[in-house]
């Protein structure tokens, strides 16, 4: 490797994908330092410039080919880096503790005035002789405007990363952290009109409101929403009730270019405000989030219209058997009981209603003679039975929306002790989604009629659960379940008069909690 000696001018790597950056920096450094420097400006010609040895690295962080911090990870795996400083217009808390933990040198937010970079080359460099140093007024100046470009420049970038199948929720947090970024602002937030129930909700926000949701009529926001053009100023007034008041202001959000909802921003400077590259930026900002709604508009409408076609399949499937009628529906209810009262959220609950109501759609694929056979199965039929999670996770693929939901119909077979199949997961390796899924299935199983038994009481399903958490069930779903039962949350056909159905003749077939 590269040894400085005391006399040999320092040598410095700089890494930045634009061109007059590059070249500012490199003529502020070769100028303070006498420096031999070096550039790259994607992260692949970095590593190839790396060999050549360096006193100090400099990088944007992101560049054309990926992220600094990534790079410097894997570079660091094979070789001893320089100091590294870390420059970039975007620096979020993740990053900055990223930096720190990968050992970065200093980092740099731009902009930064020439002295402060100057000053922690300097001090990174201690073999360096201590130079003069006499900087170009032009030069500082030249930089000012260098660094408001690529701040612009970034933001653009910012503002078309804003990932697009991420949800609504994901969508309105990401753009409004940008637009408070944009705008230098304290905070803000971000709310939706519900018109048919003439309110507007709050969706995004960098505080957490005592208030959810306010009237939309006679509201300030009611113009705003009408015109979509005008602009609010705050004040001395709240923004939202309970929020301290705070100089800021609102906008319009629009969808397909209907006012739909409302952006505030607060804690900002006027006059800054005014800035004709902010009003851009933010402008820009909005019209993106108008395709992004949109567009998420659209995946919801067509998610909503592809569940509702698997659900319609479902019922088709299980009218083919008289005894398990409305047995996925009774699994999505009570996997949604179940995981509210583990305390999880609503989405989380909502997810694995809809992955209880489809968690047995492979059995499409099963031929009625196995499906249907009121006796013991052959070890034959019990594989061809055990093919049905695939099947279901086959149908599903093809439709990207349903990502979570295909997990627990793939995995609502897997066991806490990997017996399970069809891939043999144990313990954390099952999604929780799925471990739900699985138990509310089995306590289904267990206390309604089946064609070769009857419903079991429920004093049987908690003794089988106890007996199996730990070995087959996750005990921490079971402990909730049991919380449920014992609230009298649980129904068994047992202990309801039997129906006409049952008292035809049933055969038994054992083992039915592992059944398939
Ligand atoms: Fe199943």
């Amino acid at each position: 490797t590269h040894r400085p000696s005391p006399k040999a001018p320092p040598r410095i790597l700089v890494i930045d994908d634009q061109g007059p950056i590059r070249s500012f920096l490199c003529e502020l450094l070769a100028h303070d330092f006498n420096a031999q420097i070096g550039t790259a400006a994607t992260l692949a010609e970095a590593e190839a410039q790396l060999r050549k040895g360096w006193d100090l690295v400099i990088t944007d962080m992101t560049l054309p080919d990926g992220n600094a911090l990534e790079a410097i990870t894997r570079w660091q795996a094979h070789e001893a880096l320089p100091p590294v400083v870390l420059i970039s217009g975007f620096l979020s808390e993740d990053y900055i503790a990223e930096a720190k933990r990968l050992g970065v040198a200093e980092v740099l937010a731009k902009p930064f005035r020439p002295e402060a970079l100057l000053d922690t080359v300097h001090a990174l460099l201690p073999k360096t002789p201590q130079h003069e140093r006499h900087r170009l007024p032009e030069l500082k100046a030249l930089g000012d405007d260098l660094f408001a470009m690529d701040r612009k420049m970034g933001f653009v970038f910012k503002i078309f990363s804003i990932p697009h199948r991420e949800g609504a929720h994901e969508i309105t947090k990401r753009a409004l952290e940008v637009a408070v970024q944009i705008e230098g602002a304290q905070g803000g937030w971000m709310a939706l009109a519900e018109r048919a129930r003439n309110r507007l909700v709050w969706v995004a926000g960098s505080v957490e409101p005592s208030v959810r949701e306010i009237r939309l009529a006679g509201s300030k926001f009611e113009a705003l929403l009408e015109s979509g053009e005008e602009e609010l100023f705050w004040d001395t007034e709240p923004s939202w009730p309970g929020l301290a008041p705070q100089q800021g202001f609102s906008l319009p959000i629009t969808m397909q270019d209907e006012p739909v909802g409302v952006l505030t921003l607060l804690g900002v400077d006027p006059a800054a405000h005014r800035d004709i590259d902010r009003r851009q930026l933010l402008a820009l900002l909005l019209r993106r989030l108008d395709v992004l709604l949109d567009n998420q508009a659209m995946q919801a409408a067509l998610a909503e219209s592809v569940r509702e076609t698997l659900i319609a399949l479902v019922r088709t499937l299980e009218a083919r058997d008289r005894y398990t009628k409305d047995h996925s529906r009774r699994v999505g209810d009570l996997a949604a009981k179940i995981a509210r009262e583990m305390g999880l959220d609503e989405e989380t609950a909502e997810l694995v209603r809809v992955g209880g109501l489809l968690h047995d759609i492979g059995k499409v694929g099963i031929p009625d003679a196995v499906l249907l056979k009121p006796g013991r199965y052959t070890e034959r039929e019990f594989a061809i039975m055990k093919a049905h999670p695939g099947i279901g996770d086959a149908i599903l693929k093809h439709m990207d929306l349903l990502v979570r939901e295909r997990q627990i119909v793939r995995h609502h077979h897997e066991r806490m002790d990997g017996r399970g199949y069809p891939d043999r997961l144990r313990g954390e390796e099952i999604p929780l989604p799925a471990r739900i899924v699985c138990v509310a299935d089995a306590i289904d199983a267990m206390t309604t009629h089946r064609v070769y038994r009857k419903a079991q009481p429920l004093s049987f399903a908690v003794e089988q659960l106890r007996k199996n958490a730990g070995t087959q069930f996750d005990p921490k779903v079971v402990e909730a379940a049991l919380r449920l039962i014992e609230r009298g949350e649980v129904r068994s056909q047992a202990d309801e008069a039997p129906s006409a159905e049952i008292l035809l003749p049933y055969s038994a077939r054992e083992d039915f909690i592992t059944e398939a």
